[in-house]
């Protein structure tokens, strides 16, 4: 039913945790299941410079969790911002059906986690705002 891809992101999730100093959080809830995922990132000259993630979600959500923070880790936010859905899923080689409105948690949770991160830089009036 699930790739080997999305069993061995499940069994070993990378980038599990917090970030206490995080400079953008981004949680989000599946309406469809009530599971809930947090991402936290830490942004170096527009970069995604590292990131984690918690979630309180089923093994779909956990595997392609993982999948985002390996995806968007070391990206422009820009190019992070063009991580979806889709594209996550494919990068675990597909997943069933019925659980593919796993897979917006992490993508959705991780462009909140870049708004709020531009939100806050326009309050600071950084010179990293984007
Ligand atoms: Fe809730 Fe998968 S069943 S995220």
């Amino acid at each position: 039913m699930y790739s080997d891809k999305v069993m061995d992101h499940f069994r070993n999730p990378r980038n599990t945790g917090e970030i206490p100093d995080a400079d953008g959080v981004g949680t989000v809830g599946n309406p469809t299941c009530g599971d809930l995922m947090t991402i936290y990132i830490k942004v170096k000259e527009n970069r995604i410079e590292d990131i984690k993630f918690k979630t309180f979600g089923c093994g779909a959500a956990i595997a392609t969790s993982s999948m985002t923070t390996e995806l968007a880790k070391g990206k422009t936010l820009e190019e992070a911002m063009n991580i979806t859905r889709a594209s996550v899923a494919e990068s675990l080689g597909g997943l069933p059906k019925v659980k593919m409105h796993c897979s917006n948690l992490a993508a959705d949770a991780l462009h909140a986690a870049i708004e709020d991160y531009k939100e806050k830089n326009k309050k600071r009036g950084s010179k990293n705002e984007i």
